[in-house]
């Protein structure tokens, strides 16, 4: 099994003496509402059953050694707990650093070093939040080793001030709730403006969650997804010249419409547009869900993707080759791009009869077409972060 595997590394590098105690963060795929969670929306994600792990002793100076499994040729990363501040050199450290950076600004101390191993098996920057998971794994070690009173959305939120105020990516809270909070064969009804949430089982009577990874990753993807940011922002203020609203997912689709005008730009029109319709889809899929209409669900779905790739425009050729191929093949019930964009993953609802045929088919035309591989998960749904 993967922990005993892993705990045996960690002994082989870091030797020594001392209990080793042992965690995991999964990262997370959403269903539909992209791109809502920064806009005050609804969002739709479930964690998987990937995820990262974490190979922890506690030490009695105040050094942190990183190892990951990963990344071996980066070998063993030192730091210490006086060393808390973002550095390129540090590598993907800066995760787990920036975690410490947010406990310790909130007061709680970290009174000794670590040393910890980590291994995941979320294929890096596929857009399933192998970061996020990275750092509510971190969040949840700290809490247990220090026996922090913190709850598990307390760590999801600690986890994006990282994100945002250390690593420097302006995400909202969606990876982080759902690596932390995610339930087993259930996905995460939440309301960000709120965060009021709801699970809703996953039935899709007979049919199964397939994962699509691209394998590319467009150059500034974080800048790429802060100028979406800063573009909705902008159209909000100018959406409050003329109506009493604090985000955007306050609008429903006809009230957008009675106040579009207020944006002064065609391209930040279509954003707004975007985090207003995508907001009413998921509160309207999940409905459908939960009616078992997995066909409105796949409608809906579809509907996402085309609003993502023109709208808000965080597709790129190859995810559009992808999701074309999958919704154009029968026993696809809906199929679209997940998470930030510019590359990364689809996700499609499949009927069990067609999963083999939509693996071999869309793998060979995308092959041809892109000139690499495609990967495909056919995903169990898993539950949140803790102690394994
Ligand atoms: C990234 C961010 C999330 C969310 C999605 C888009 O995954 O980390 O907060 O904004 O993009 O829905």
């Amino acid at each position: 099994m993967m922990k005993e595997r892993l705990i045996q590394q960690f002994q082989e590098l870091f030797k020594g003496e001392g209990e080793i105690r042992s965690y995991f963060a999964p990262g997370r795929v959403n269903l539909i509402g992209e791109h809502t969670d920064y806009n005050g929306g609804h969002v739709f994600p479930c964690a998987l059953t990937l995820g990262t792990y974490g190979i922890v002793r506690n030490r009695e100076d105040r050094k942190l050694r990183f190892y990951s499994a990963n990344f071996e040729k980066l070998g063993v990363i030192e730091t210490s707990l006086d060393e808390l501040v973002p550095d390129p050199k540090a590598n993907w450290t800066n995760y787990p650093k920036g975690v410490m950076w947010a406990f310790e600004k909130r007061g709680y101390k970290l009174t000794h070093g670590l040393d910890i191993l980590i291994y995941g098996n979320i294929p890096n920057g596929s857009g399933l939040s192998s970061s996020a998971s990275l750092e509510v794994l971190t969040g949840v070690i700290l809490k247990d080793t220090f026996g922090f009173d913190v709850s598990m959305v307390d760590i999801a939120l600690i986890g994006q001030d990282s994100e945002n105020n250390f690593n420097g990516c302006n995400c909202g809270i969606m990876d982080q709730f759902a690596s932390a909070m995610g339930k087993k064969d259930h996905a995460i009804f939440l309301d960000t403006n709120t965060l009021h949430y709801e699970y809703a089982p996953v039935i899709l009577k007979d049919a199964k969650i397939v994962i699509t990874n691209s394998k590319v990753k467009h150059s500034l993807v974080d800048s790429a997804y802060n100028d979406r940011r800063t573009e909705c922002e902008t159209a909000l203020k100018e959406l409050q010249t003329v109506t009493d609203i604090k985000s955007l997912g306050e609008l429903t689709e006809e009230e957008y419409e009675a106040h579009k005008d207020a944006i002064k730009d065609a391209v930040r029109q279509k954003r707004a547009k975007h985090a207003v319709y995508e907001n009413q889809r998921a509160v309207r899929a999940v409905e459908a869900l939960k009616n078992q209409d997995v066909e409105l669900f796949g409608r809906l779905m579809n509907a996402s993707h085309e609003s993502l790739r023109y709208d808000y425009e965080v597709s790129c050729e190859e995810i559009d080759i992808l999701v074309d191929l999958a919704q154009a093949m029968p026993g696809v019930i809906g199929s679209r791009i997940t998470g930030g964009g510019f590359g990364g993953c689809t996700v499609s609802i499949v009927k069990n009869d067609a999963v083999d045929q939509f693996i071999s088919e869309i793998g060979k035309t995308y092959q041809e077409k892109v000139g690499h591989e495609a990967e495909f998960y056919v995903v169990d749904i898993g539950d949140g972060a803790g102690i394994i």
